[in-house]
């Protein structure tokens, strides 16, 4: 179990100002020189030269994209090598959703938890909203996260976010006891697509949830597996469609672990 950067308030020497409400703190492509990996992350915080190991190395091409949500712009090095090394469009749709509905949704200080993270979008945007995440994945795609969430969040968030591993239904009590579980919100975007794990996924999600969490699920349907998903997922949560994006037939629900 890899857990890169521990979640809490940012390193101590920040800059004066910079936060989230600071307009200078758009993504600083200079505070972190991309002539390298993770640039010269040596000399912006000795205590994190130990986020090196995360560089990503296992993609042989990178492109970088960009975005703007939430007032920032936000730099995402993608891969097509791996599902999990892309954005895709259910990230896009729920961080649309997120700075369109920011103050009801009042992401400031709040512990959120997404699953199958991927490149990061999603956890960077809620990072840059105020909230402490955790960004969760397989092994593989936890360096590339790790370099993207760190790239667009180091002294530009008042919460440092985390990156763990979590494998669906797979050591969810050893890495992530039950009794010490207290997230206000669990993401998740495009986890549910053509693969072998979505029984697993769905416990995974349930054991996530305790009374008062809210489970924000973006996804674009594309096979007959979304909707069979879809009818499991309202068994256990209670579910509500929040938003509809018919040109990318994504839908935003929102869903809270039925207790009885
Ligand atoms: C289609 S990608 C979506 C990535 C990101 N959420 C987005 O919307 O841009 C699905 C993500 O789920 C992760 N994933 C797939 N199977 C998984 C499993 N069994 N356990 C944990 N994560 C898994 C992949 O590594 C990948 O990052």
């Amino acid at each position: 179990m890899d857990s890169c950067l521990h979640p809490g308030r940012q390193p101590r020497h920040l800059e004066e100002g910079a936060g989230p409400q600071d307009s200078s703190s758009e993504v600083d492509t200079e505070a972190l020189r991309t002539d390298g990996p993770l640039g010269d992350l040596n000399e912006v915080e000795p205590s994190l030269q130990s986020l090196q190991k995360f560089a990503p190395a296992n993609y042989a091409s990178y492109t970088q994209e960009y975005y703007r949500f939430a007032g920032k712009k936000i730099v995402i090095q993608e891969s097509i090598e791996s599902y999990g090394a892309v954005v895709w469009p259910a990230a896009m749709a729920l961080c649309q959703y997120l700075e369109e509905h920011a103050e009801e949704l009042n992401f400031q200080d709040a512990k959120i938890l997404e699953i199958g993270a991927g490149p990061g979008l999603v956890s960077i945007v809620a990072s840059i909203l105020g909230a402490q995440v955790t960004a969760t994945d397989l092994p593989d795609v936890l360096g590339n996260l790790q370099f993207n969430l760190l790239k667009n969040t180091l002294h530009h968030t008042a919460h440092l976010p985390e990156v763990k591993e979590l494998v669906w239904g797979e050591g969810l009590e050893e890495h992530f006891p039950k009794a010490t579980l207290s997230y206000d919100y669990v993401l998740a975007s495009d986890v549910v697509y053509h693969h072998y794990f979505l029984d697993k996924l769905l416990a995974t999600m349930a054991y996530l949830c305790q009374p008062g969490t809210v489970l924000l699920w973006a996804n674009k349907f594309r096979f007959s597996t979304d909707y069979e998903f879809l009818d499991k997922f309202k068994q256990v949560f209670d579910t509500t469609l929040l938003a509809e994006f018919p040109e990318s037939s994504v839908k935003i629900f929102k869903a809270m672990l039925k207790w009885d």
